[in-house]
């Protein structure tokens, strides 16, 4: 079943205090303030994985989420993480494929389908993250971008795998720059990714997917995005660095 889903991916944010602090007020606002049934997720950055598990590990409907992960077993990485690393730390989903780490670190859709299959066989939840730049959205191309970054990132999985994922559709334009995309444009890509993944695993694995949207999401304009047909919550970066707006957030589902 399609599930509503507020994530908060922190980046390298915070420091171990203000980790804490910032999950016990979520986790407190959340219960006093949130009776609806939309599921949270925190993505802390890696050493603060163990420490949160243990805040959030009783509480019904919220996870705990790495923002990466190697595609190795395990071996001679220097600086990685390992899918079963993540597990044993009490980690249920990660993200994979942010658009930081395709810039930064050159990762393409290959390596992000073999993190995807990691993930999977460790029985991590990825959430798989696409999206176009301001040049391919202004070159009219962002519906072919997104069409490559499904079918060469996660279309290799079969239907029952598949319908394991969670996507996030993040425009790069809109990360970090205030600038979000309208409800009605980022609907169309939602809309566009659900048809693409109807057409290749038929409409009940389709309308069962959770699709985030992630840009500049904030309380002044969540509920307008999730009132859309086809956004199913939001992967939110700097507003879920304050509790008060990443509780409002959760409640605009
Ligand atoms: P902002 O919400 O800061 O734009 O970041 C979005 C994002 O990249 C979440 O993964």
């Amino acid at each position: 079943m399609r599930k509503k889903i507020a994530a908060g991916n922190w980046k390298m944010h915070l420091t171990s205090d203000q980790a804490q602090a910032l999950v016990s007020e979520v986790v407190n606002m959340y219960h006093n303030e949130y009776h609806g049934d939309a599921e949270v997720i925190f993505a802390p950055s890696y050493p603060f994985l163990s420490q949160i598990h243990h805040l959030v590990k009783d509480v019904d409907k919220v996870h705990l989420s790495a923002q990466n992960l190697h595609e190795a077993e395990q071996g001679a990485y220097t600086g990685e993480v390992s899918a079963s690393q993540l597990t044993s730390v009490g980690v249920t989903h990660v993200i994979i494929g942010h658009s930081e780490r395709r810039q930064y670190q050159q990762e393409s859709n290959a390596l992000l389908a073999s993190k995807i299959d990691i993930a999977l066989a460790h029985g991590l939840t990825p959430i798989y993250c696409i999206g176009e730049t301001l040049e391919q959205r202004e070159a009219g191309n962002t519906l072919d971008v997104i069409r490559t970054q499904m079918t060469d990132g996660c279309f290799h999985l079969d239907a029952e795998a598949f319908g394991k994922l969670i996507i996030a559709y993040e425009p790069v334009w809109a990360i970090g720059t205030g600038v979000t995309a309208s409800p009605d444009q980022a609907q169309e890509v939602h809309a566009f990714i659900r048809q693409l993944i109807r057409d290749k695993y038929g409409a009940q694995v389709a309308d069962d997917c959770s699709i985030l949207y992630g840009g500049s999401v904030k309380p002044s304009n969540a509920a307008e995005l999730f009132a859309m047909a086809d956004i199913d919550g939001g992967l939110v970066g700097g507003a879920a660095l304050k509790s008060r707006d990443f509780t409002d957030i959760i409640k605009a589902l």
